[in-house]
């Protein structure tokens, strides 16, 4: 019977063996489960614990979260510059990022104010030894900033006041909303620093004309901005205003102004920030009206008249008459045009009269630099 049994048993065993089997699989399948639900659940609290330590709920020293990068907590995270000038904010962004500025006037740290010197260009910057001239020294009073072609790719070497200082730029026309639209991008990436306060808009034909102390004395104890506006009679003022601009811009309010301007940073926020006039101009200024001429004098005239002088600072020469004004090569650059540059001005300064009147001149041919090198010494007082 029984070697009959057994294999029955055997049989029996086999059929109540793969149960049990299955049972195993069943068991090992709960426990690799368990395995990863309590992998999860340590992972979990690993992480609660750095949230929660970073609060200081879990005041071990095994807690403390330390990232890799330490984020400042103190108030240097909003005084110090960005260190680096590139960002992937687009204008919008900027724009309304740039527009926050302080509304106690007194600042709880010794604040050293700064002027933001902001290149327009297309490509190079060819009077850039002169700049490097007029600067040095001075390393602590001002910033750099440079807004060029997007394809343009400068070749600073890296002890250069012009390294790494450009900032996101796109392309921009003459005569074109693009234009202003470049400007208030120099001013948003400038007005980041909260250390400057006087923004100096320049083109790479653009000379200094004092030396460094002259011309930071000269913006910090002004109590204008220096941005040209003047109320033209003829077609080319008042005949590029449009009816359609009314109610926003009337035409007894229509300025004209050349674009190179400088501002401090009242008046820059308040350019970064409009929103009013902006799309009005962008509708109906477009060439024959110039906008980068138009915009920002009459905005600012309806705006903050008594803050600007309606003055430039940037000596420019319209006497030879035409569409654009003179450009000066290296034969043009003589004791005499020099002396010419600097004397018989009269302009209102604070509301006094004063003999000083422009601080920067255009424009400069690239084979002006040699003779202005030369002479900087003797006539600007630098170099
Ligand atoms: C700047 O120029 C003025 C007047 O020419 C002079 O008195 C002053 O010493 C100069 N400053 C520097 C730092 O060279
Ligand atoms: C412009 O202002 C003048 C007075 O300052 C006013 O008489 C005129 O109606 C205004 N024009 C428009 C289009 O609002
Ligand atoms: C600039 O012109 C406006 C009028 O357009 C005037 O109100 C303002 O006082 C002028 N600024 C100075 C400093 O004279």
């Amino acid at each position: 019977m029984q070697p009959q049994v057994a294999p029955l048993q055997e049989g029996k065993d086999s059929t109540a063996r793969a149960p049990s089997r299955a049972f195993q699989l069943n068991l090992l399948k709960f426990f690799a489960l368990f395995l990863i639900l309590g992998l999860g659940a340590s992972v979990l609290s690993m992480y609660m614990m750095r949230q929660f330590g970073a609060l200081n709920l879990v005041p071990t020293p095994s807690s403390v979260y330390l990232p890799c990068v330490e984020e400042s907590t103190n108030l240097d995270r909003w005084i110090k510059p960005p260190s680096s000038l590139m960002h992937s904010m687009n204008d919008e962004e900027l724009f309304w990022r740039a527009s926050f500025v302080p509304r106690i006037n007194k600042y709880p740290f010794r604040r050293v104010p700064k002027v933001a010197f902001m290149f327009l260009t297309r490509g190079p910057l060819p009077l850039s030894p002169l700049w490097e001239r007029f600067l040095k020294g001075h390393e602590a009073l001002y910033s750099i900033y440079i807004h060029s072609l997007p394809s343009y790719h400068p070749d600073f070497s890296s002890t250069s006041v012009f390294y790494r200082r450009q900032i996101p730029s796109k392309v921009t026309e003459w005569g074109q909303m693009s234009m202003c639209d470049a400007e208030r991008r120099l001013l948003a990436n400038a007005l980041l620093d909260i250390s400057n306060e006087w923004f100096v808009l320049l083109s790479e034909s653009c000379i200094p004309l004092f030396n460094f102390s002259i011309i930071y004395t000269y913006f910090l104890r002004s109590r204008h901005s220096f941005v040209g506006a003047f109320d033209d009679p003829s077609p080319h003022g008042r005949g590029r205003y449009n009816p359609r601009m009314a109610p926003e811009v009337n035409i007894t309010e229509w300025r004209k102004g050349a674009q190179w301007f400088t501002v401090n940073q009242k008046i820059a926020v308040s350019m970064v920030r409009d929103t009013k006039f902006y799309p009005k101009f962008k509708e109906f200024c477009r060439p024959g009206c110039y906008v980068d001429e138009h915009y920002f004098p009459t905005m600012l005239t309806i705006e903050e008249p008594r803050l600007i002088a309606n003055r430039s600072v940037t000596w420019v020469d319209w006497s030879r008459g035409g569409a654009h004004p003179a450009t000066f090569g290296k034969p043009d650059i003589t004791e005499a045009f020099l002396n010419r540059l600097l004397e018989g001005h009269s302009c209102l300064y604070n509301n006094q009269p004063s003999s000083v009147c422009f601080l920067f001149a255009r424009k400069f041919a690239p084979s002006a630099l040699e003779p202005l090198l030369e002479f900087a010494p003797k006539f600007f007082g630098y170099g």
